[in-house]
């Protein structure tokens, strides 16, 4: 073994893998194929969090965000940020629903680009003819770029109409990635047009749609209806019955770029309703719009969670607010899924080995 690799055990498992010193152990968990649970990989999130038995670990900076004093103490850790200074044990759980799909690296085209909203692309990717993507609704995709940087985004098209993967993209001032797609050049790269070549790593997450018949609630904020619409086009064009109330947060009307299909929706399934919630109404917009914070208005409506299923997605404040609140409700923590469309500071990855 390298002096600078450690072995850690994952319980209750019993599976054994190798990580370098300076190597994130959920990265080197994810490498071997063991498909732990995760959403931002940059500590803020807390879907990593896992407890050390055995060993030490160290952390790059200060205790992440995601990681309370109280918690730490106690022997949580957060496993996109936990390097290993020895042999590790640490007990985590391993999500099996969806290990049936395997995670690839894959050369694509930018096949259209299309803006949906003043800051948000649509962009539009296609595989090579003889490769497909098989993947959930609701999981998410890597942008691999040079010098190991790589960014998330969630795939909006659903697993059976996966001929081109659709993305949401919010332009990010000064973004290395996102501005490149809406024309810009980002230091010494160029800006990306249709016909550009990229490179993607995907499926990823346990952010993905579970069968069952209770009534689900899925709350999207600003692009986090990209994960939400895979869901509702796989619910609704694969004959799913099961009540849906589909909750998009705004700024205003123009950020809820995708509205007139989603009331065409509403009105060919009678199982589907709609409430579109803006925090920063025009005037105008406030007279014929439920105007707040869109966890607010859910709960305002749904003040009883016990017997729902929630799907959230988008920025962290939003997702941090649905898991501090809803639980007061009633939710069952088991019955709340979520992404949060966190970003990693960069840092240069190896390139993975496939699970
Ligand atoms: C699981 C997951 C799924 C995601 N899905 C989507 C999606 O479907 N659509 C989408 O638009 N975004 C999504 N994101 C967020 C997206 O990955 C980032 O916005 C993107 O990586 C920014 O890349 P960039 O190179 O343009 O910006 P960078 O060059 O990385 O960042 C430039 C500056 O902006 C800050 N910054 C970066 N991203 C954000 C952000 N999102 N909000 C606020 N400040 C930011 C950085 O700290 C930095 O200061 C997702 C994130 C995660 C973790
Ligand atoms: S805190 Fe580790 S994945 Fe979000």
């Amino acid at each position: 073994m390298s002096p600078t690799e450690h072995s850690i055990r994952i319980e209750p498992h019993g599976r054994t893998l190798q990580v370098r010193e300076d190597q994130p152990v959920l990265e080197a968990a994810l490498s071997a194929g063991l498909n732990l649970p995760h959403s931002c990989k940059s500590g803020h999130c807390s879907s990593c969090r896992a407890r050390l038995i055995a060993g030490e670990i160290r952390y790059p900076g200060p205790r992440p965000a995601g990681l309370s004093a109280e918690e730490e103490r106690s022997g949580q850790i957060l496993l996109c940020q936990a390097r290993a200074r020895s042999d590790l044990i640490v007990e985590a759980r391993l999500i099996a629903a969806v290990a049936d799909v395997e995670i690839k690296t894959l050369p694509c085209r930018i096949a259209g680009l299309t803006p949906l909203a003043p800051d948000v692309m649509q962009v539009l990717l296609r595989l090579p003819s003889v490769e497909r993507l098989r993947f959930h609704a609701g999981q998410y995709l890597d942008v691999l770029l040079p010098g190991g940087k790589r960014r998330s985004f969630s795939i909006a098209s659903p697993p059976h109409d996966s001929e081109l993967i659709e993305l949401h993209v919010r332009r990010v001032s000064g973004g290395g990635f996102t501005e490149r797609l809406f024309g810009a050049a980002s230091g010494s790269e160029a800006p990306l047009g249709v016909g550009s070549l990229l490179r993607i790593e995907g499926p990823i997450g346990q952010f993905t749609y579970r069968d069952g018949h209770r009534p689900a609630l899925l709350i999207a904020g600003g692009t986090g209806f990209a994960p939400l619409k895979s869901i509702l086009r796989h619910v609704l064009e694969t004959g799913v019955e099961r009540d849906i109330h589909f909750y998009w947060g705004a700024r205003q009307e123009q950020d809820v770029y995708e509205q007139a299909r989603v009331l065409e929706w509403v009105q060919r399934h009678p199982r589907l309703c709609f409430t579109a919630v803006l925090s920063e109404a025009t005037a105008a917009e406030a007279a014929h719009h439920r105007v707040g914070f869109v966890h607010e208005a859910v709960l305002a409506d749904h003040p009883d969670l016990r017997e729902f299923e929630v799907y959230a997605a988008g920025p962290p404040a939003m997702i941090e607010a649905v898991r501090a609140g809803f639980p007061r409700h009633g939710l069952p923590a088991g019955r709340l899924y979520f992404d949060s469309f966190d970003y990693a500071p960069d840092v240069a990855m190896p390139p993975k080995v496939s699970a």
